[in-house]
């Protein structure tokens, strides 16, 4: 968590922004506030409206409803240029026949600024993203890691106070982006800049934020720590779209008690639901825990049997299939020793939860 967090002067608010594209709306009404110094991390599948509220932030498109705000100033109509916001796009967006000195000095000769200033400006980004000697090549020199970096480094020579990524990180292969993950957040630390983060990768988003704000179809579905969004989603969508869910459709029979379709009812956290309201349970997989052959379930958990289909071995934690008495599939991660012995294909089993690792989700 970067040291300006506690700092609760609003870098960004909108309030009630939308945009249409003719009938089209690309993002329903929508209020938000992006702390200063913080990591906020857009995110959600293609076509959500992601790039629309990043686009409409730095003022490339003017909002069709609802006001932005810069600290308290109302910056909705005002020039890209005049923000002080910088942006990284997915495909570098540099210019080839530029060295990589010239494509980073650029926004400084914009400005205007004196050429030994520039140059003091220009080796100090090329050094913070590791290029100190590539001033002189050409973009297409370089490995496609190596352009994002001078992307990067055109982004922040000239100190805005907000840094935009508009999936940065997208063209590049799977090990390069998670080393490259790790050094813009290095980045965010040193720099203590507002940055605003677009990905629809969410262990990328859950690795790298302070906030998400998970979008779903034009508008925000929930907006939290990585932690709430993960462990207490508010709605289906978010628990599907976050990491591995469990999801259990029964009704609610009493405080606290949940009743499954095909058989077995369930402790649940008392949350106020009227009787025979219909709920679906998510527990997330490492929550769902395999007792070994001979162990009783803990005071006040749930259980329930079933059997192995099938498992998988991802690394340090294999991942199973379960089928339950009641025809119930759910998914159980456990430490890979102890699965070989406790889960095999066609194993008898037995799984169990605690109340509270369970969440409720309105239908
Ligand atoms: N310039 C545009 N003209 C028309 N429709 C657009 C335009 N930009 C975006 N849209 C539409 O708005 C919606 C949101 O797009 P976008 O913000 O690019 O989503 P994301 O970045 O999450 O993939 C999509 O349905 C997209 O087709
Ligand atoms: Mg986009």
């Amino acid at each position: 968590m970067s040291q300006t967090q506690s700092d609760n002067r609003h870098a960004i608010t909108l309030q009630g922004v939308s945009m249409s594209f003719g009938s089209a709306l690309a993002l329903r009404p929508t209020d938000l506030t992006v702390h200063r110094g913080e990591f906020l991390t857009l995110l959600g599948p293609s076509g959500s409206g992601k790039s629309t509220l990043l686009n409409l932030i730095a003022g490339a498109i003017a909002p069709t409803t609802g006001r932005i705000l810069l600290d308290d100033r109302d910056i909705t109509y005002m020039p890209p240029r005049d923000r002080g916001i910088g942006m990284v796009f997915q495909n570098y967006a540099l210019m080839p026949h530029m060295t990589v000195f010239e494509n980073v000095a650029y926004p400084l000769r914009v400005r205007g600024e004196p050429s030994d200033q520039i140059h003091r400006k220009v080796n100090e980004a090329l050094e913070r993203v590791g290029l100190t000697g590539f001033e002189d090549r050409k973009p297409r020199q370089m490995s496609g890691g190596q352009q994002q970096r001078v992307g990067i480094a055109r982004c922040i020579v000239y100190s805005p106070a907000i840094i935009m990524m508009d999936e940065p990180l997208g063209a590049l292969d799977k090990n390069l982006r998670e080393q490259m993950q790790d050094e813009i957040k290095r980045l965010h630390t040193d720099l203590g800049t507002t940055f605003i983060y677009v990905t629809h990768d969410q262990e990328e988003a859950l690795n790298m934020s302070d906030r998400i704000c998970l979008m779903s179809v034009g508008e925000i579905a929930q907006l939290g720590t990585p932690e709430d969004l993960y462990f207490a989603p508010q709605s289906r969508f978010v628990a599907e779209f976050i990491g591995e869910s469990n999801l259990i459709e029964g009704r609610i029979t009493a405080a606290g008690r949940m009743a499954v379709p095909a058989g077995g009812e369930y402790t649940v956290r008392d949350t106020g639901l009227a009787k025979d309201t219909a709920v679906t349970l998510m527990v997330r997989p490492e929550r769902l825990r395999l007792l070994a052959q001979d162990e009783a379930a803990p005071a006040g958990a749930n259980l329930i049997e079933g059997k192995v289909l099938g498992t998988s071995f991802i690394g340090g934690m294999t991942r199973i299939q379960i089928l339950t008495t009641q025809g119930l599939s759910l998914t159980t991660k456990a430490v890979s020793e102890q699965v070989s012995r406790r889960a095999q294909a066609g194993m008898p089993v037995r799984l169990c939860w605690r109340p509270e690792d369970g969440v409720l989700l309105d239908r």
